[in-house]
């Protein structure tokens, strides 16, 4: 099977090589073996600054964010990825600021670019918080005309540290079959499109504010 598109995973943790990259390791390297080329995105140790309500994305020619880091370099490579997996370590039961941040000025300035694409979720936490951290990050897809791709548990990794997420063969299993579920379904789209199965036609976006 030929595939078209590459796959973006998004490690939201400030620990390049922890928990969380150890998750999405996983996942890289089912994708690796179905011949799907990937790319572990680390966001870094700095603050992200967070979407300032300036509406430049959407006023702007390019659509693109007004302060201009890695969310504009995402947006400006989003037609080489199929899907993209957002990674996150568990933040008193919530994604990590910097991922958040990120995410919100991602998607606000996605202006439709990311639609169509297949989207993922997964989390890493110590002990608790991990359904809460999953159900947070899938919003973003669930807005955004992005099929959600899932696996045989909720996607979590348990840990403190990389050895301890090795030890959690289940949560590595559910990463493995997340990676084959993606492999899959990008397969499917391939094969789809070249038998010319049109994308969705979408109508013009209804937003109702609710005031009256
Ligand atoms: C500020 C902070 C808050 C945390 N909150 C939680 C939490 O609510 N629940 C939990 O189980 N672990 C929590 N942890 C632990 C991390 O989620 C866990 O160690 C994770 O696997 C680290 O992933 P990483 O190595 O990719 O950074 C927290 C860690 C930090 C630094």
């Amino acid at each position: 099977m030929e595939y078209f598109q590459k796959v973006l995973l998004i490690n939201g943790s400030p620990n390049e090589k922890g928990c969380t990259y150890t998750a999405l390791n996983e996942i890289a390297k089912v994708l690796d073996r179905h011949g799907i080329e990937s790319k572990i995105l680390y966001l870094g140790k700095q603050p992200v600054a967070g979407c300032i309500a300036c509406s430049h994305c959407k006023r702007s020619q390019d659509h693109l964010c007004v302060f201009d880091d890695l969310v504009n370099k995402v947006l400006s490579h989003s037609d080489e990825y199929g899907a993209i997996v957002v990674g996150s370590p568990v933040y008193y039961a919530s994604a990590s600021g910097q991922l958040i941040a990120f995410l919100d000025r991602l998607f606000h300035s996605s202006c439709g670019r990311l639609s169509g694409k297949l989207g993922a979720s997964v989390v890493s936490c110590r002990r608790g918080g991990a359904t809460a951290t999953f159900d947070e990050l899938n919003k973003y897809f669930s807005i955004s005309n992005m099929p959600i791709v899932t696996s045989q548990y909720w996607n979590m990794v348990h840990g403190r540290k990389p050895e301890d997420v090795m030890q959690d063969e289940e949560g590595l299993q559910t990463m493995r079959t997340l990676g084959e579920n993606i492999a899959w379904l990008m397969s499917c789209i391939a094969a789809g499109r070249k038998a010319g199965v049109p994308s969705p036609a979408y109508e013009k976006q209804i937003a109702t504010d609710y005031i009256r």
